[in-house]
């Protein structure tokens, strides 16, 4: 197994947009990889445009706003392809697809990096910020989920919040709460 970060991508959308979420990435060799599920836009945008920026921020309010239908953040253009990336990105790369190696479930994108730029210093871990992200994970699988699981996991979760969140990561917290409520109370 190789070591998966989490990041923000934007992919280039074939009328000219761009399209923002969160997804997971690997470096294998030269290369970096990208295995969005399908169906999914960032896969058809990989597809059709072949360009991608991933960009790195620990406001982790982008990831659980994506899930949470909270889409809009602020995006400034890339320098080398038509393609948005994140105004909060402490520092991002600029993606286009090489190779695709495909799959009926998720396909794999293997992506030459064109650029990488640094914008602001790594402030540091925070635990509340890797307990949005896990909370994440959850709500983007509350349809596989039992309901007791995702009880279970959150109430672990939020010692982390309780203990180290500042006002971005409470505000991420509380989207991801009502979300898990909403699904509950649907069910
Ligand atoms: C931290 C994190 C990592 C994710 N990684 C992936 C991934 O590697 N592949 C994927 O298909 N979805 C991943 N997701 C879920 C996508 O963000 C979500 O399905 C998204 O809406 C993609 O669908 P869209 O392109 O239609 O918007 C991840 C979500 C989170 C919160």
């Amino acid at each position: 197994m190789s070591l998966i970060f989490e990041a923000i991508l934007t992919s280039a959308t074939s009328d000219g947009t761009t399209h923002i979420a969160p997804l997971g990435f690997r470096r294998e060799g030269e290369f970096v990889v990208l295995a969005p599920f399908h169906p999914s836009r960032t896969l058809d945008n990989l597809r059709a445009t072949g360009l991608a920026a991933l960009s790195h921020t620990d406001d982790t309010r982008v990831f659980a706003g994506c899930l949470t239908g909270r889409r809009d953040w602020p995006l400034m253009p890339c320098e080398r392809i038509a393609c948005g990336r994140l105004e909060s990105a402490l520092s991002h790369i600029e993606l286009e697809v090489a190779r695709i190696e495909e799959d009926p479930l998720r396909p794999r994108f293997l992506c030459r990096e064109l650029l990488a730029r640094n914008h602001a210093p790594f402030p540091g871990h925070n635990r509340a910020q890797a307990a949005v992200i896990e909370a994440c994970i959850l709500v983007s699988r509350l349809n596989m989920l039992p309901a007791d699981k995702v009880q279970r996991e959150m109430d672990y979760l939020a010692i982390a919040i309780d203990k180290t969140a500042g006002p971005r990561e409470l505000e991420a917290w509380g989207w991801l709460r009502e979300k898990i409520a909403a699904h509950r109370e649907a069910a």
